[in-house]
Protein backbone atom coordinates (compact mmCIF):
# COMPACT_ATOMS: atom_id res chain seq x y z
CA UNK A 1 0.00 0.00 0.00
CA UNK A 2 1.33 3.63 -0.68
CA UNK A 3 0.51 6.10 1.02
CA UNK A 4 0.28 10.04 0.58
CA UNK A 5 0.53 12.24 3.12
CA UNK A 6 0.12 15.93 3.49
CA UNK A 7 0.99 18.43 5.58
CA UNK A 8 -1.28 19.21 9.05
CA UNK A 9 -2.01 22.18 10.52
CA UNK A 10 -1.71 20.75 14.12
CA UNK A 11 -2.43 17.96 16.33
CA UNK A 12 -4.85 17.92 19.27
CA UNK A 13 -6.17 15.63 21.63
CA UNK A 14 -5.81 12.35 23.80
CA UNK A 15 -4.50 8.48 22.75
CA UNK A 16 -3.74 5.68 24.18
CA UNK A 17 -0.84 3.92 23.25
CA UNK A 18 -1.17 0.18 22.02
CA UNK A 19 1.13 -2.57 24.05
CA UNK A 20 4.68 -1.98 24.30
CA UNK A 21 6.28 -5.26 21.73
CA UNK A 22 9.32 -5.96 23.26
CA UNK A 23 7.19 -6.59 27.07
CA UNK A 24 4.56 -8.47 24.93
CA UNK A 25 6.74 -10.49 23.25
CA UNK A 26 8.85 -11.94 27.11
CA UNK A 27 4.93 -11.88 28.42
CA UNK A 28 4.07 -15.25 25.96
CA UNK A 29 7.99 -16.58 26.12
CA UNK A 30 7.84 -16.39 29.98
CA UNK A 31 4.36 -18.22 30.16
CA UNK A 32 5.25 -20.68 27.96
CA UNK A 33 8.10 -21.97 30.38
CA UNK A 34 5.37 -21.65 33.87
CA UNK A 35 3.56 -25.33 32.98
CA UNK A 36 0.43 -23.16 34.04
CA UNK A 37 -2.51 -20.61 32.97
CA UNK A 38 -1.21 -17.24 32.77
CA UNK A 39 -3.38 -14.20 31.47
CA UNK A 40 -2.24 -11.12 29.51
CA UNK A 41 -3.63 -8.08 29.52
CA UNK A 42 -3.04 -5.59 26.82
CA UNK A 43 -0.71 -8.17 24.78
CA UNK A 44 0.47 -6.59 21.06
CA UNK A 45 -1.56 -6.94 18.04
CA UNK A 46 1.60 -6.38 16.05
CA UNK A 47 3.18 -9.24 13.45
CA UNK A 48 6.19 -9.65 15.15
CA UNK A 49 4.61 -10.93 18.55
CA UNK A 50 2.21 -12.68 16.69
CA UNK A 51 4.94 -15.09 15.60
CA UNK A 52 6.10 -15.22 19.35
CA UNK A 53 2.20 -16.51 19.98
CA UNK A 54 2.50 -18.75 17.39
CA UNK A 55 5.64 -19.69 18.57
CA UNK A 56 4.41 -21.02 21.62
CA UNK A 57 1.19 -22.46 20.49
CA UNK A 58 3.30 -24.69 18.43
CA UNK A 59 5.70 -25.03 21.28
CA UNK A 60 2.68 -26.84 22.62
CA UNK A 61 0.74 -23.77 24.49
CA UNK A 62 -2.85 -23.19 24.15
CA UNK A 63 -3.55 -19.45 23.64
CA UNK A 64 -6.79 -17.64 22.86
CA UNK A 65 -7.84 -14.46 22.87
CA UNK A 66 -10.91 -14.15 25.69
CA UNK A 67 -10.93 -10.13 24.96
CA UNK A 68 -9.79 -7.74 22.77
CA UNK A 69 -5.86 -8.42 23.61
CA UNK A 70 -6.66 -10.14 26.51
CA UNK A 71 -4.74 -13.42 25.76
CA UNK A 72 -4.88 -16.43 27.70
CA UNK A 73 -2.20 -19.09 28.14
CA UNK A 74 -1.94 -22.80 28.89
CA UNK A 75 1.45 -24.13 29.21
CA UNK A 76 0.39 -27.56 30.99
CA UNK A 77 1.25 -29.51 27.61
CA UNK A 78 4.13 -27.60 26.35
CA UNK A 79 7.30 -28.80 25.58
CA UNK A 80 6.37 -32.50 24.88
CA UNK A 81 7.79 -33.02 21.71
CA UNK A 82 11.63 -34.11 20.65
CA UNK A 83 11.47 -31.43 17.12
CA UNK A 84 9.97 -27.97 16.69
CA UNK A 85 9.93 -26.10 13.06
CA UNK A 86 9.34 -22.08 13.81
CA UNK A 87 8.33 -19.51 12.35
CA UNK A 88 10.12 -16.07 13.31
CA UNK A 89 8.92 -13.83 10.61
CA UNK A 90 10.57 -10.97 10.84
CA UNK A 91 10.87 -10.77 14.43
CA UNK A 92 14.50 -10.61 15.88
CA UNK A 93 13.54 -10.43 19.27
CA UNK A 94 11.50 -14.01 18.92
CA UNK A 95 14.48 -15.65 17.23
CA UNK A 96 17.43 -14.82 19.68
CA UNK A 97 15.38 -15.07 22.82
CA UNK A 98 14.05 -18.31 21.60
CA UNK A 99 17.13 -19.65 20.76
CA UNK A 100 18.51 -19.22 24.37
CA UNK A 101 15.24 -20.62 25.25
CA UNK A 102 15.31 -24.07 23.20
CA UNK A 103 18.87 -24.27 23.69
CA UNK A 104 19.05 -25.97 27.50
CA UNK A 105 16.00 -28.44 26.78
CA UNK A 106 16.46 -31.55 25.37
CA UNK A 107 14.77 -30.98 21.57
CA UNK A 108 15.70 -30.10 18.46
CA UNK A 109 14.16 -26.92 17.13
CA UNK A 110 14.67 -25.06 14.03
CA UNK A 111 14.10 -21.21 13.87
CA UNK A 112 13.37 -19.11 10.64
CA UNK A 113 11.91 -16.51 9.05
CA UNK A 114 11.54 -13.94 6.33
CA UNK A 115 13.70 -12.63 4.09
CA UNK A 116 15.20 -9.59 5.97
CA UNK A 117 15.69 -11.98 9.44
CA UNK A 118 17.45 -14.68 7.29
CA UNK A 119 20.05 -11.66 6.71
CA UNK A 120 20.57 -10.43 10.05
CA UNK A 121 23.01 -10.88 12.50
CA UNK A 122 23.38 -14.17 14.15
CA UNK A 123 26.84 -14.64 15.29
CA UNK A 124 26.15 -12.52 18.82
CA UNK A 125 23.76 -14.86 19.88
CA UNK A 126 25.23 -18.36 18.80
CA UNK A 127 28.78 -17.15 20.61
CA UNK A 128 27.50 -16.85 23.49
CA UNK A 129 24.90 -20.24 23.85
CA UNK A 130 28.13 -22.31 22.35
CA UNK A 131 30.36 -20.87 25.25
CA UNK A 132 27.58 -22.86 27.38
CA UNK A 133 27.99 -26.26 25.12
CA UNK A 134 24.88 -25.88 22.84
CA UNK A 135 25.25 -27.13 19.47
CA UNK A 136 24.01 -25.03 16.54
CA UNK A 137 24.07 -25.78 12.88
CA UNK A 138 24.01 -22.11 10.97
CA UNK A 139 23.92 -20.62 7.82
CA UNK A 140 26.86 -18.46 8.23
CA UNK A 141 25.98 -17.32 10.99
CA UNK A 142 22.51 -16.52 9.80
CA UNK A 143 19.22 -17.98 9.96
CA UNK A 144 17.90 -20.60 10.01
CA UNK A 145 19.25 -22.19 12.76
CA UNK A 146 18.94 -25.49 13.85
CA UNK A 147 19.75 -26.11 17.72
CA UNK A 148 20.26 -29.39 19.04
CA UNK A 149 19.01 -29.00 22.48
CA UNK A 150 21.01 -30.49 25.75
CA UNK A 151 21.98 -29.43 29.74
CA UNK A 152 24.39 -26.10 29.82
CA UNK A 153 27.62 -25.49 31.64
CA UNK A 154 26.64 -21.69 33.10
CA UNK A 155 29.02 -18.94 31.63
CA UNK A 156 30.03 -15.68 32.43
CA UNK A 157 29.82 -13.93 29.44
CA UNK A 158 31.29 -10.18 28.39
CA UNK A 159 28.96 -9.19 25.64
CA UNK A 160 30.82 -7.05 23.27
CA UNK A 161 27.82 -5.13 22.38
CA UNK A 162 24.90 -3.66 24.96
CA UNK A 163 21.75 -5.18 23.32
CA UNK A 164 18.90 -6.79 25.28
CA UNK A 165 18.34 -9.60 22.99
CA UNK A 166 21.79 -11.34 23.47
CA UNK A 167 21.27 -10.29 27.10
CA UNK A 168 17.82 -11.81 27.25
CA UNK A 169 18.78 -15.05 24.98
CA UNK A 170 21.97 -16.20 27.82
CA UNK A 171 19.30 -15.34 30.74
CA UNK A 172 16.69 -17.68 29.09
CA UNK A 173 19.20 -20.17 28.60
CA UNK A 174 20.94 -19.82 32.40
CA UNK A 175 17.43 -19.67 33.73
CA UNK A 176 17.39 -23.87 32.65
CA UNK A 177 20.64 -24.43 33.53
CA UNK A 178 22.56 -25.67 36.59
CA UNK A 179 24.92 -23.02 38.30
CA UNK A 180 25.24 -19.28 37.97
CA UNK A 181 25.17 -17.40 34.66
CA UNK A 182 26.11 -14.06 34.45
CA UNK A 183 26.16 -11.43 31.54
CA UNK A 184 27.74 -8.12 31.68
CA UNK A 185 27.07 -5.21 28.85
CA UNK A 186 29.08 -2.41 27.92
CA UNK A 187 25.67 -0.04 28.93
CA UNK A 188 22.54 -1.18 30.61
CA UNK A 189 20.01 -2.02 27.68
CA UNK A 190 16.37 -2.75 28.49
CA UNK A 191 15.87 -4.57 30.93
CA UNK A 192 12.45 -5.93 30.39
CA UNK A 193 13.56 -9.50 30.68
CA UNK A 194 14.94 -9.71 33.78
CA UNK A 195 12.01 -7.92 35.57
CA UNK A 196 9.73 -10.15 34.33
CA UNK A 197 11.50 -12.82 35.57
CA UNK A 198 12.16 -11.42 38.62
CA UNK A 199 8.12 -11.19 39.01
CA UNK A 200 7.61 -14.51 37.86
CA UNK A 201 9.75 -15.55 40.87
CA UNK A 202 13.05 -16.20 39.00
CA UNK A 203 16.56 -16.20 41.36
CA UNK A 204 17.62 -13.51 39.42
CA UNK A 205 19.53 -10.20 40.26
CA UNK A 206 21.14 -6.98 38.42
CA UNK A 207 23.88 -4.69 39.67
CA UNK A 208 24.88 -1.98 37.48
CA UNK A 209 25.44 -4.08 34.17
CA UNK A 210 25.58 -7.35 35.04
CA UNK A 211 23.22 -9.94 35.78
CA UNK A 212 23.29 -13.09 37.42
CA UNK A 213 20.96 -16.24 36.84
CA UNK A 214 20.23 -19.28 38.80
CA UNK A 215 18.23 -22.25 37.37
CA UNK A 216 14.77 -21.52 38.63
CA UNK A 217 10.76 -22.62 38.35
CA UNK A 218 8.34 -19.54 36.98
CA UNK A 219 5.18 -19.02 39.13
CA UNK A 220 1.83 -18.84 36.11
CA UNK A 221 1.28 -15.58 37.80
CA UNK A 222 -1.26 -12.98 35.53
CA UNK A 223 0.75 -10.21 33.20
CA UNK A 224 -0.46 -6.78 32.03
CA UNK A 225 1.42 -4.81 29.29
CA UNK A 226 2.04 -1.29 29.21
CA UNK A 227 2.04 1.32 26.15
CA UNK A 228 4.84 1.17 23.99
CA UNK A 229 7.66 4.20 24.55
CA UNK A 230 8.87 3.09 20.94
CA UNK A 231 5.25 3.61 19.13
CA UNK A 232 4.74 6.63 21.24
CA UNK A 233 7.83 8.22 20.44
CA UNK A 234 6.36 8.81 16.71
CA UNK A 235 3.83 10.51 18.41
CA UNK A 236 6.14 13.04 20.87
CA UNK A 237 8.50 13.58 17.46
CA UNK A 238 5.03 14.97 15.37
CA UNK A 239 3.55 16.75 18.56
CA UNK A 240 7.15 18.83 18.97
CA UNK A 241 7.72 19.62 15.13
CA UNK A 242 3.66 20.11 13.81
CA UNK A 243 2.96 24.00 14.79
CA UNK A 244 0.13 24.25 17.23
CA UNK A 245 0.02 21.25 18.26
CA UNK A 246 -0.75 19.49 22.16
CA UNK A 247 -1.75 16.09 22.32
CA UNK A 248 -1.39 13.85 25.62
CA UNK A 249 -0.31 9.84 25.01
CA UNK A 250 -2.15 7.88 27.86
CA UNK A 251 -0.49 4.50 29.46
CA UNK A 252 2.93 4.98 27.88
CA UNK A 253 5.88 2.38 29.10
CA UNK A 254 8.53 4.54 31.30
CA UNK A 255 11.04 2.00 32.21
CA UNK A 256 13.92 4.11 32.78
CA UNK A 257 15.71 1.86 29.98
CA UNK A 258 13.85 2.96 27.79
CA UNK A 259 13.10 6.83 28.00
CA UNK A 260 15.96 8.28 26.35
CA UNK A 261 13.57 9.27 24.10
CA UNK A 262 12.47 11.23 26.78
CA UNK A 263 15.72 12.60 27.89
CA UNK A 264 16.55 13.65 24.50
CA UNK A 265 13.63 15.76 23.95
CA UNK A 266 13.81 17.47 27.26
CA UNK A 267 17.23 18.29 26.28
CA UNK A 268 15.98 19.75 22.99
CA UNK A 269 14.35 22.08 24.83
CA UNK A 270 10.76 20.23 24.10
CA UNK A 271 7.46 21.56 26.09
CA UNK A 272 6.62 18.00 27.45
CA UNK A 273 5.65 16.32 30.93
CA UNK A 274 5.37 13.25 32.20
CA UNK A 275 1.58 13.51 34.04
CA UNK A 276 0.84 10.25 36.01
CA UNK A 277 3.29 7.99 37.27
CA UNK A 278 2.25 4.20 37.93
CA UNK A 279 3.62 0.53 38.28
CA UNK A 280 2.49 -2.68 37.05
CA UNK A 281 4.20 -6.11 37.26
CA UNK A 282 7.66 -4.83 37.83
CA UNK A 283 7.27 -1.68 35.19
CA UNK A 284 6.64 2.13 35.41
CA UNK A 285 4.07 4.03 33.37
CA UNK A 286 2.29 7.01 32.93
CA UNK A 287 0.65 9.88 30.74
CA UNK A 288 3.48 11.99 28.76
CA UNK A 289 1.51 15.64 27.30
CA UNK A 290 3.63 16.87 24.68
CA UNK A 291 3.49 20.52 22.93
CA UNK A 292 4.73 22.22 19.80
CA UNK A 293 8.33 23.25 20.70
CA UNK A 294 11.45 25.02 19.72
CA UNK A 295 14.18 22.78 19.60
CA UNK A 296 17.36 23.04 19.70
CA UNK A 297 20.53 20.55 18.20
CA UNK A 298 22.11 18.25 20.92
CA UNK A 299 25.12 15.70 20.47
CA UNK A 300 23.49 11.63 21.44
CA UNK A 301 26.03 9.31 22.10
CA UNK A 302 27.26 6.37 25.04
CA UNK A 303 25.30 4.82 26.93
CA UNK A 304 21.65 6.90 26.04
CA UNK A 305 21.70 4.74 22.71
CA UNK A 306 20.94 1.88 23.37
CA UNK A 307 18.41 3.69 25.55
CA UNK A 308 16.92 4.96 22.14
CA UNK A 309 18.46 2.69 19.80
CA UNK A 310 14.85 2.02 18.14
CA UNK A 311 14.08 6.33 18.38
CA UNK A 312 16.56 7.92 16.03
CA UNK A 313 15.25 7.09 12.89
CA UNK A 314 12.48 9.58 14.17
CA UNK A 315 15.00 11.74 16.45
CA UNK A 316 16.43 12.47 13.01
CA UNK A 317 13.36 13.90 11.84
CA UNK A 318 12.91 15.74 15.58
CA UNK A 319 16.47 17.22 14.71
CA UNK A 320 15.77 18.34 10.78
CA UNK A 321 13.42 20.64 12.97
CA UNK A 322 16.29 21.82 15.36
CA UNK A 323 17.94 24.68 15.55
CA UNK A 324 21.96 23.84 15.36
CA UNK A 325 23.57 20.94 14.40
CA UNK A 326 22.65 17.08 15.84
CA UNK A 327 25.18 14.61 16.04
CA UNK A 328 24.03 10.67 16.47
CA UNK A 329 27.56 8.22 17.35
CA UNK A 330 28.45 4.75 18.64
CA UNK A 331 25.29 3.43 16.89
CA UNK A 332 26.58 1.29 14.94
CA UNK A 333 23.98 -1.36 15.20
CA UNK A 334 21.41 0.72 13.59
CA UNK A 335 23.06 -0.66 10.21
CA UNK A 336 22.01 -4.24 11.42
CA UNK A 337 18.20 -3.59 12.33
CA UNK A 338 15.45 -4.74 9.68
CA UNK A 339 17.16 -2.40 8.00
CA UNK A 340 20.55 -0.74 7.67
CA UNK A 341 19.05 2.47 9.22
CA UNK A 342 21.71 4.58 9.06
CA UNK A 343 22.24 4.60 5.28
CA UNK A 344 18.24 4.23 4.40
CA UNK A 345 16.87 7.14 6.46
CA UNK A 346 19.92 8.94 4.96
CA UNK A 347 18.83 8.68 2.17
CA UNK A 348 15.27 8.85 1.96
CA UNK A 349 15.14 12.09 4.36
CA UNK A 350 17.62 13.68 1.71
CA UNK A 351 15.25 13.44 -1.29
CA UNK A 352 12.60 14.91 1.26
CA UNK A 353 14.98 17.78 2.06
CA UNK A 354 16.82 17.56 5.11
CA UNK A 355 20.44 18.13 5.34
CA UNK A 356 21.78 14.80 7.02
CA UNK A 357 25.12 13.12 6.46
CA UNK A 358 25.68 9.69 7.01
CA UNK A 359 28.85 8.59 9.47
CA UNK A 360 30.00 4.99 10.10
CA UNK A 361 28.25 5.08 13.56
CA UNK A 362 25.28 7.28 13.40
CA UNK A 363 24.47 10.52 11.37
CA UNK A 364 25.01 14.33 11.55
CA UNK A 365 21.76 16.61 10.75
CA UNK A 366 22.07 20.33 10.44
CA UNK A 367 18.56 21.73 11.09
CA UNK A 368 16.55 23.81 10.99
CA UNK A 369 15.33 23.47 7.17
CA UNK A 370 12.30 23.74 5.75
CA UNK A 371 10.95 20.02 4.01
CA UNK A 372 10.10 20.23 0.45
CA UNK A 373 8.95 17.17 0.49
CA UNK A 374 6.50 16.36 -3.13
CA UNK A 375 9.01 13.01 -3.11
CA UNK A 376 8.06 9.26 -3.29
CA UNK A 377 10.34 7.83 -0.51
CA UNK A 378 10.83 3.90 0.58
CA UNK A 379 10.17 2.95 4.15
CA UNK A 380 13.14 -0.67 3.30
CA UNK A 381 10.17 -3.20 4.50
CA UNK A 382 11.45 -1.35 7.50
CA UNK A 383 8.07 -0.58 9.92
CA UNK A 384 9.99 2.15 11.80
CA UNK A 385 10.94 3.99 9.02
CA UNK A 386 8.01 4.03 7.08
CA UNK A 387 6.36 5.37 10.83
CA UNK A 388 9.74 8.18 10.68
CA UNK A 389 8.43 8.92 6.85
CA UNK A 390 4.73 9.58 7.73
CA UNK A 391 6.03 12.01 10.81
CA UNK A 392 8.63 14.07 8.21
CA UNK A 393 5.45 14.10 5.49
CA UNK A 394 3.17 15.65 8.43
CA UNK A 395 5.39 19.02 8.00
CA UNK A 396 6.72 18.88 4.57
CA UNK A 397 5.53 22.01 2.47
CA UNK A 398 4.51 19.25 -0.72
CA UNK A 399 2.87 15.77 -0.39
CA UNK A 400 5.11 12.90 0.27
CA UNK A 401 4.52 9.09 -0.95
CA UNK A 402 5.41 6.35 1.23
CA UNK A 403 6.02 3.11 -0.49
CA UNK A 404 4.48 -0.46 1.14
CA UNK A 405 3.41 1.79 4.14
CA UNK A 406 1.48 -1.84 5.41
CA UNK A 407 4.96 -2.05 6.69
CA UNK A 408 3.88 -0.67 9.76
CA UNK A 409 1.87 -3.42 10.99
CA UNK A 410 5.03 -5.32 12.70
CA UNK A 411 4.78 -3.30 15.49
CA UNK A 412 1.82 -0.80 15.83
CA UNK A 413 -1.13 -1.64 13.16
CA UNK A 414 -3.04 0.75 15.46
CA UNK A 415 -0.60 3.70 13.78
CA UNK A 416 -2.55 5.60 10.86
CA UNK A 417 -5.97 5.32 12.86
CA UNK A 418 -4.65 7.13 16.12
CA UNK A 419 -2.56 9.83 14.40
CA UNK A 420 -5.78 10.63 11.76
CA UNK A 421 -7.72 11.19 15.22
CA UNK A 422 -5.15 13.65 16.57
CA UNK A 423 -4.98 16.01 13.21
C1 LIG B 1 14.69 -5.50 21.59
C2 LIG B 1 15.99 -5.07 21.73
C3 LIG B 1 16.64 -4.15 20.79
C4 LIG B 1 15.61 -3.42 19.94
C5 LIG B 1 14.56 -4.33 19.38
C6 LIG B 1 13.82 -5.02 20.51
C7 LIG B 1 14.15 -6.45 22.57
O1 LIG B 1 17.49 -4.89 19.94
O2 LIG B 1 16.26 -2.75 18.87
O3 LIG B 1 13.62 -3.60 18.61
O4 LIG B 1 12.91 -6.61 22.65
O5 LIG B 1 14.94 -7.06 23.30
P1 LIG B 1 19.01 -5.25 20.33
O6 LIG B 1 19.01 -6.13 21.50
O7 LIG B 1 19.54 -5.94 19.10
O8 LIG B 1 19.67 -3.93 20.57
Amino acid sequence: MNLTVNKVRALKGEITIPSDKSISHRCAMLASLTGGIVEIQNFSMGADCISTLNIIKKLGCDAEFIEEKHLKINAENAFKKDRYNLDCGNSGTSMRLFSGLVASREMETTLFGDESLSKRPMKRVILPLELMGAKIKHNNFKAPLIIQGRELFPIDYKSPIASAQVKSCILLAGLNTYGETRVTEPYVSRDHTERMLKYLGANISTERCTTKIKKSNLQPKNLSVCGDISSAAFFLAAGAIVPNSDIILKNVGLNPTRTGIIDVLKQMGADIEILDERVECNEESGDIRIKTSDLKGITIEGEIIPRLIDELPVIAVLASQADGTTIVKDAQDLRNKESDRIKCLVTELIKLGSDIEETPDGFIINGKKTLKGNSVTQCYHDHRLAMSLYVAGLICEKPISIEEFQWVDISFPEFLPLMQSLI
